[in-house]
């Protein structure tokens, strides 16, 4: 049975059952306190919490999921994946133990035939949380389970909860015996390898105040009512029912594992390591490829860095398996495109913007593999040298903290090198690390309070209607008022708070345009507002400081936007949609908005690009959209459902394909992009639009800024008159002045090249003369001299290669160059090889001489270098270096 058609019946079953089926939401998790959705009742936290009202009371999903803790496990047991589907049926309120019980054990058992999924009765196991005698009981006596195969287990296994604050319960797992094959029987309880879990039956009814490992937790309360959360693994499923040994070997990632053997000419099944890299690579590529599809971008922290990270160890694997400098990544991720396309249309419609941020990564990691091995050269050599054994826990550590090095790849390549790894130091240091940034998320961390605090005002406010589309200016109640995150009365002068109305002309910050600024006055008081922003959906908290009088929930009130900064944010908006639309003329629908900054006057667009964008294309961009502002296009918004604006070809931001009714704004027949922001009325009143330039901002996204309107106005009058006074100065015509200056610094720069020869050539010119002058310590000739200060370090050494060269080769010679080429003294010492002959080594002579400097030095015996801090000394180091060539020979 194929995976999509697992889905299928699954959500047959439950929708003859009452359950309105629901669509998977992205896996960029809305809530606060998580970074991926990693379970298929993520998006319906706040139903379980009561903060807010479900569509209905039971719901059924197939919701993709990430989850990351177990990356290590990935390809070496049979049922870790990265990215995975949970099938589940949800209540809300609505039925519980008794009936779930029973249907999951109805559509389990049910023939093939007749819509389920044929498990033999005989094959199935329960679990249940130790003292749940009601779930016990329902699994014995309603179901017929015999009591063997019902097993009690404790909080480890059978209680769940999402890892952070939230909704949790006991549960009941559901196990199929994959036979003696796979291991010993007994049960779950004695082998999770032989008996896999298929269905986990979660019996939601309490609320997590703080959890701080699987076991250990506060319950704060009982949830407001009893409900069911389950999830079903769709991949484990797919490998019972497709009669395969592990999820890797399913129809949805067979494939990529395949295309991968193939690619790199790997046999699957042959060899226990190359077969984990296959398996890592057909579940990362496909994770990736998710991520990606849902508008994660590769960075260096949260979700972007978990995306990085299994794209950096999907191209580690490949080349595990002897890639090499190929790049397999594109064709890999056409076929995860290919596989999961069927239950992911959008996938295929997005295939574009997906490569083009896959391929970037593929390439700046294979660079980074590059300068890495550079460094870990350097590391290797610095290690032989001391003569050690084993690279340090702090060079590991830098190789993957600075250079993206994962330890395996260090491991393996100072094996190579014959050297070992002190891995007990790298991972002292990854833990430190760890620590650090576990602190650093709990702080940013929204507990339970504050959020449910935002679900309460959002039940007494009902829906905030959001009226500034249409005016800046409106009456409306104070609904609450929040003060350091807790719900007050009222509120005086001087006090920072957080205010809730019944309704808003002030827009809340999101899809990249910035809070409205204002006021909100009542009769007793003001409150300038600097910001606005929206915690959950439907509720918009306005920031601001109490500026007079005070304020009191209840109060009648009047909002003000601050009308200028609104429209000069506006302008910024509509300028944002009219480059995007330019963009993608100019380069494809490959350029797609991966994120934006409108703010007054200015703003920002990033969006996805193999490369750098050629100025030219920068320069026509701009062009066409200035075009477009003096045709003076309508702007026009209405709603309309997802598919409808699809149809139309309203553009998206990439990864934004939720939610059933959407705005659409239009700019003419320019633009046509799906928007909740504010716009002007007419394009004709952004006056003039000024790209600024173009910069990557991570792999495979380049960002370009810009100025709009009198932003733009002025900023080109500063050029035009910086040109003007350059013009002045240079006495040539505008047009002439590139020309001029590309002269003057040719010009500048032989000039620079002529004295430098000079230079050297009358440090040089005295060469003769030193040679002239040497004297002989017992058979030795030495020459010492002081270069006039100023003198570069390169100098004095050509200087006391020049000396040396001008003696008979077997005439043993010593030279002594100091110079002071800043404040700080330098020696060279050159020995020639009948100088070495008799012993005598440069680096020993420097040491000499840089201990009279208060310094040190050494290096080759036949030149070396050293300095120190003493310039008053050098003639006194001179001496010194003398008197040890006279005793070494008297
Ligand atoms: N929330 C439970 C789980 O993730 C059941 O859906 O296993």
């Amino acid at each position: 049975m194929e995976s999509a058609e697992i889905a299928r019946r699954f959500l047959r079953f439950f929708e003859e059952r009452g359950h309105q089926v629901v669509p998977s939401a992205s896996l960029i998790a809305e809530d606060p306190t998580l970074l991926l959705v990693n379970a298929g009742m993520v998006p319906f936290k706040p139903y379980f919490l009561g903060q807010r009202k479900p569509p209905a009371s039971r719901l059924a999903t197939a919701q993709k999921c990430v989850r990351t803790p177990d990356i290590d496990e990935v390809g070496k047991t049979t049922r870790h994946a990265t990215f995975f589907q949970m099938l589940g049926n949800f209540s809300f309120g609505d039925y519980f133990k008794a009936e779930v019980i029973p249907y999951a054990w109805d559509l389990l058992t049910k023939p093939e035939s007749d819509g389920g999924f044929g498990f033999p009765e005989d094959k199935l196991w329960a679990t249940v949380y130790l003292d749940d005698d009601e779930a016990f009981d329902i699994w014995h006596n309603k179901v017929g389970l015999p009591v063997e195969r019902i097993q009690r287990r404790g909080l480890e296994d059978n209680y769940w909860h999402m890892g952070v604050a939230g909704p949790g319960g006991p549960c009941s797992e559901i196990y199929y015996d994959r036979g003696p094959e796979y291991g010993k029987d007994g049960g779950p309880i004695a082998d999770e390898n032989r008996f896999l879990e298929v269905w986990n039956l979660v019996f939601m009814q309490e609320m997590l105040r703080e959890v701080r490992t699987k076991v250990d937790f506060d319950i704060e309360a009982e949830l407001p009512a009893k409900n069911i959360d389950t999830g079903m693994g769709l991949e484990r499923m797919a490998a019972i029912l497709q009669g395969v040994d592990n999820i890797y070997e399913i129809d949805t990632t067979y494939k990529i594992l395949d295309k991968a053997a193939e690619l790199t000419k790997v046999r699957y099944g042959r060899d226990a390591r190359a077969d984990v890299s296959l398996r890592v690579i057909a579940d990362h590529v496909r994770t990736g490829t998710m991520l990606v599809a849902d508008g994660v971008a590769p960075s260096n922290e949260g979700r972007g860095y978990v995306l990085r990270r299994i794209l950096r160890r999907s191209i580690r694997n490949l080349r595990l398996l002897g890639s090499g400098e190929e790049r397999y990544m594109h064709t890999l991720t056409d076929v995860a495109i290919d596989v999961m396309g069927e239950q992911y249309p959008e996938l295929k419609a997005d295939a574009p913007q997906i490569h083009a941020v896959i391929d970037a990564e593929e390439t700046s990691f294979l660079g980074t593999l590059r300068t890495g091995t550079a460094i870990f050269d350097v590391a290797v050599e610095e290690t032989k040298r001391k003569s050690g054994t084993s690279l340090s826990g702090d060079q590991a550590f830098k190789l993957h903290d600075t250079y993206g090095f994962p330890i395996d790849l260090t491991l393996e390549m100072a094996a190579e090198q014959g050297l070992k790894v002190d891995e007990e130091g790298f991972r002292r240091l990854m833990a430190v690390q760890k620590e650090n940034a576990k602190a650093d998320a709990k702080a940013k961390k929204t507990g339970n309070a504050d959020i449910s605090i935002f679900g309460t005002l959002l039940e007494q406010a009902g829906k905030v209607d959001f009226l500034g589309y249409d005016v800046t200016e409106a009456d409306a109640a104070i609904i609450g008022i929040l003060v350091d995150g807790s719900t007050v009365p009222v509120a005086g002068q001087g006090t920072t708070v957080e205010i809730v109305l019944g309704r808003t002309p002030f827009y809340a910050e999101g899809g990249g345009q910035l809070a409205d600024q204002g006021v909100i006055r009542t009769a007793g008081g003001e409150v300038e507002i600097l910001d606005v922003q929206s915690p959950i959906k439907g509720l918009a908290v306005h920031r601001g400081r109490v500026r007079q009088g005070e304020i009191k929930v209840g109060d009648e009130a009047r909002a003000e936007v601050d009308v200028e900064r609104r429209r000069a944010i506006s302008r910024s908006h509509s300028a944002t949609h009219l480059v995007h639309r330019g963009f993608k003329n100019a380069l494809g629908e490959t350029a797609a908005q991966a994120g934006s900054e409108n703010s007054p006057g200015r703003f920002r667009f990033d969006f996805t690009a193999a490369g750098a964008v050629p100025p030219s294309v920068l320069r026509d961009v701009e062009d066409e959209v200035n075009a477009v502002l003096i045709n003076d296009l309508k702007v026009n918004a209405f709603y309309t459902s997802q598919a409808e604006a699809r149809a139309m070809g309203a553009l998206a931001m990439f990864g934004e394909k939720y939610g059933d009714e959407v705005r659409v704004v239009e700019i003419g027949d320019y633009s046509r992009e799906l928007c909740g922001g504010t716009h002007v009325h007419s394009s004709g009143q952004l006056g003039l639009v000024k790209v600024l330039g173009e910069q990557s901002v991570g792999a495979g996204v380049r960002r370009v800024e810009a100025l709009v309107g009198i932003d733009a106005f002025r900023f080109l009058a500063r050029e035009s008159l910086l040109v003007a006074q350059l013009s002045e100065q240079l006495k040539a015509r505008r047009e002439e002045l590139p020309e001029r200056i590309e002269g003057i610094v040719t010009r500048l720069r032989t000039a620079e090249k002529d004295l430098e020869k000079l230079r050297s050539a009358q440090v040089l010119q005295i060469a003769g003369e030193l040679a002239a002058q040497a004297r002989d310590l017992g058979g030795v000739s030495v020459v010492t001299h002081r270069a006039p200060d100023g003198t570069g370090a390169d100098d004095l050494r050509k200087l006391a290669l020049d000396v040396r060269g001008r003696f008979p080769a077997d005439r043993p010679v010593v030279i002594m160059i100091a110079g002071a080429p800043s404040d700080r003294p330098v020696v060279v010492a050159a020995v020639n090889e009948a100088g070495r002959e008799r012993g005598l080594k440069a680096g020993r002579l420097v040491g000499v001489a840089a201990k009279a400097l208060g310094g040190g030095g050494g290096g080759k015996d036949d030149v070396a270098q050293g300095g120190g801090t003493r310039v008053e000394s050098i003639a006194d180091a001179l001496h010194a270096v003398e008197q040890s060539i006279g005793e070494q020979f008297s």
